[in-house]
């Protein structure tokens, strides 16, 4: 049998990339770039996409300004009964090793905004009742985050309309998972490290508990994608944008579609503070997580069916308490 060496692993800048454009229309040779990286890596690049630099700038700028504010000021947003799954939290320092699953979590006093896709169609009946929190003191910053979560909400519906494509399955079978979902937008402000020694780890391996992350690309950000037990950084264009398959996917599909194991390394550029932020496409709360129709177990998925819905699984995952959100499922 021929074995893959580790000449033939990816180098540094081959993370699949598609276009937007090919994406939405279609075609066919993008669908099977997708889906084999999906199955490969758990990761692709997404070049031209609608959220364009002006969209970025915009929102990286209401970001640092809220994140500048004063401690007292940010501290009002710290949602209590939520953990900080609403608002501001800003973590303590140091890295932590949590959750069932070994994942990891980036600490160092890095800050977090949270905030979830608008508007919540009350009359689907599977929607989350929750409401966002908004700082006052930064304009505009509802409308730049909501603008964002817009567009990346549409290229997941892409994405995964490309996935069940390339998988065979009805093309919109994914579809009422992210519409009925519980997306999620995550700022961030990592502070400077000086001390911060590059290739050290900052983020532990772990697999997004998510249908799908994404995130901007850029050089040298520190990204590792593991790949036939090796630690592959992702060099990308800056303008790109980075999507991964997350363990829901792995689950909903079986293992049709591989949740991408990554970590983040310090890099030189570590000494300096860093705002970005993520988008996590995520399931309706009360998913069941074992395959969908027309998928199924596969052996070597390294997800496994679980007996309990997406909710319970997240809070045994983050080790957060989610009552106030699973009070808020309509039954
Ligand atoms: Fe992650």
């Amino acid at each position: 049998m021929l074995m893959e060496t580790e000449r033939n692993s990816p180098n540094l800048n081959s993370i699949p990339v598609v276009t937007y454009d090919e994406l939405k229309k279609g075609d066919v040779s993008s669908i099977h770039k997708i889906g084999e990286s999906f199955q490969k890596f758990g990761i692709i690049r997404i070049a031209h996409h609608p959220l364009k630099s002006e969209a970025r700038a915009k929102l990286l700028d209401v970001a640092k300004q809220f994140f500048s504010l004063s401690a007292e000021v940010k501290q009002q947003y710290f949602d209590s009964k939520t953990n900080g799954m609403i608002g501001h939290i800003k973590l303590p320092d140091g890295l932590k090793d949590g959750g069932q699953s070994g994942v990891g979590y980036f600490l160092e006093g890095a800050e977090f905004w949270h905030s979830y896709k608008e508007p919540f169609d009350r009359q689907q009946e599977k929607a989350l009742m929750i409401e966002n929190v908004w700082p006052k003191e930064v304009e505009n910053f509802r409308s730049h985050v909501m603008e964002s979560s817009e567009l990346l909400n549409e290229i997941s519906y892409q994405v995964l309309r490309a996935l069940a494509i390339f998988a065979k399955v009805p093309a919109d079978i994914f579809r009422p998972l992210i519409h009925n979902g519980w997306s999620m937008h995550r700022l961030m402000q990592y502070p400077a490290n000086p001390k911060a020694v590059p290739g050290t780890i900052r983020v532990l391996p772990h697999r997004d508990v998510t249908v799908l992350s994404f995130l901007m690309a850029g050089n040298n950000n520190g990204l590792e994608v593991l790949h036939h037990k090796k630690w592959l950084p992702v060099t990308t264009e800056q303008q790109d944008l980075l999507v991964s398959a997350s363990e829901i996917l792995e689950i909903l599909t079986g293992g049709f579609y591989k949740s991408c194991y990554h970590r983040v390394v310090h890099t030189p550029t570590s000494h300096l503070p860093r705002t970005t932020f993520i988008y996590f496409a995520m399931p309706a709360p009360q998913v069941m997580l074992h395959p969908l129709p027309h998928f199924s177990l596969r052996e070597n998925s390294k997800m496994k069916t679980k007996e309990i819905n997406f909710m319970d699984y997240l809070e045994q995952n983050l080790l957060v308490n989610l009552s106030y959100f699973k009070e808020r499922i309509p039954q």
